[in-house]
């Protein structure tokens, strides 16, 4: 295939042909109208003036903890320290084989649903760095269904676990494209401050993108955000940096709000929030009212801050759930922040496509635009707020030219 027909695009008006050749798209032309399929051209494709869109991003994923709930014991509670129980019995059994097996098994699942490019954290709190390297030859070998961008994930702590700065800056040195951390899991306020500091240096000097799990509790105390922002600031990195949860922003009242806010607005780092991961693992010390224990994502939004959603897990101890398919996170997404008015409705895609793309800072890389890669995908209806309301999905991915999945959508017989 190297041509669509009949393509609505979103946010301009009318039907689109789109064309290809050598992996990058080649012409966007208006149609003055619906045009007929030619007569046994394979190789065309016929959008029927639904939306054609760039793929998904799926901008925050644990895939080395991916497919591993119930292996052994089930998380019962569904709380996040019962979580860390069982995801430490399950990290007795790990082996590189496992990780990549559990990790190419997820990938497919999310490219089944449209996605082509994925950020995953990936823990480096581990000796050796087993399980990086295993995921490191997964980026290359998985190339030909999506993009993954690597973060070195200090789940147990930079300063408070055993050569936590070294496991860090050894990951970096093995290849890994994002730096990341967990300030708020530190021993103390001081050492996540200062595990800040050591992050975003070793970013700055290695070249490299930055996403910390930054104050995901329902503490209001928790005020590492206000610290990773004015970092990015001073340092002018703030396109660069990510702040992935902020769950705490949630609990924190008006007043600090606003004036954080104008730090954030100054700092322009970019927000991922994991739905329904949030609100299944947050508010478990409340009786009720219970918080949603979700960051601020319309207020963010409405800042002129890049707010993205992602799915964080599929099926692992902390969230039992999951099928790869990011369009029911934005779904859960919309309902948990309200932002359903008919507004939000219209534009709700960009959460789950340019939001994402530019956390990930994928640039050029991004987008159907002539010159750039023929990554893209015929969706089952032709606005976002069809899509959504009718549950819809994609239908074709086109990576580099080629189509690598195809979903055949089923008829409804009636009585
Ligand atoms: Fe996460």
């Amino acid at each position: 295939m190297n041509r669509i027909l009949n393509a609505r695009l979103r946010g301009r008006p009318g039907l689109f042909s789109i064309a290809w050749a050598d992996g990058r798209i080649t012409a966007v032309q208006p149609q003055a109208d619906t045009l007929p399929l030619p007569p046994g051209a394979d190789d065309v494709l016929d959008a029927g003036g639904h939306l054609v869109i760039p793929p998904f991003v799926e901008p925050h994923i644990h895939l080395d903890a991916a497919l591993t709930a119930g292996e052994p014991n089930w998380n019962l509670s569904g709380t996040l320290f019962e979580g860390i129980e069982r995801w430490a019995e399950r990290k007795a059994l790990v082996t590189p084989a496992d990780t990549k097996d559990r990790a190419h098994r997820s990938i497919r699942m999310l490219a089944e649903h449209g996605i082509q490019h994925v950020r995953s954290h990936v823990d480096v709190t581990e000796p050796g760095l087993g399980t990086l390297q295993a995921m490191l030859e997964v980026r290359e070998e998985a190339r030909d269904l999506v993009d993954l961008q690597i973060v070195a994930f200090p789940q147990e702590g930079i300063e408070s676990f055993a050569n936590g700065r070294a496991l860090m800056s050894e990951a970096v040195a093995m290849g890994a494209d994002v730096v990341g951390g967990i300030p708020h899991f530190e021993n103390t306020r001081d050492q996540g401050v200062s595990s800040l500091h050591f992050l975003m240096d070793l970013a700055e000097r290695h070249g490299r993108l930055v996403d910390v799990h930054c104050d995901e509790t329902d503490d209001p105390n928790s005020r590492f955000l206000e610290v990773l922002a004015e970092i990015a600031r001073v340092k002018g990195m703030g396109a660069q940096v990510t702040a992935s949860h902020t769950t705490a922003m949630g609990s924190y009242d008006n007043a600090y709000c606003f004036k954080l806010f104008r730090l954030l607005k100054q700092a322009g780092l970019n927000f991922i929030s994991c739905p329904t991961e949030s609100i299944h693992l947050q508010g478990r010390f409340d009786s009720y009212p219970k918080r949603r224990g979700l960051t601020r994502v319309p207020e963010l939004d409405r800042a002129g801050l890049n707010v993205c959603f992602a799915q964080d897990s599929i099926v692992d101890p902390w969230y039992p759930l999951g099928n790869g398919n990011i369009l029911r996170i934005l779904d859960a997404g919309l309902h948990i922040c309200h932002m359903l008015g008919y507004d939000d409705l219209q534009r709700a895609l960009d959460f789950v496509t340019d939001h994402g793309a530019r956390a990930l800072a994928l640039g050029e890389r991004y987008g159907i635009e002539v010159g750039r890669p023929a990554n893209l995908l015929l969706l089952s209806a032709d606005s976002d707020y069809d899509l959504l309301r009718t549950q819809g999905q994609a239908l074709v991915s086109v990576r580099h030219g080629r189509v690598i999945m195809r979903r055949r959508v089923g008829d409804v017989l009636w009585g």
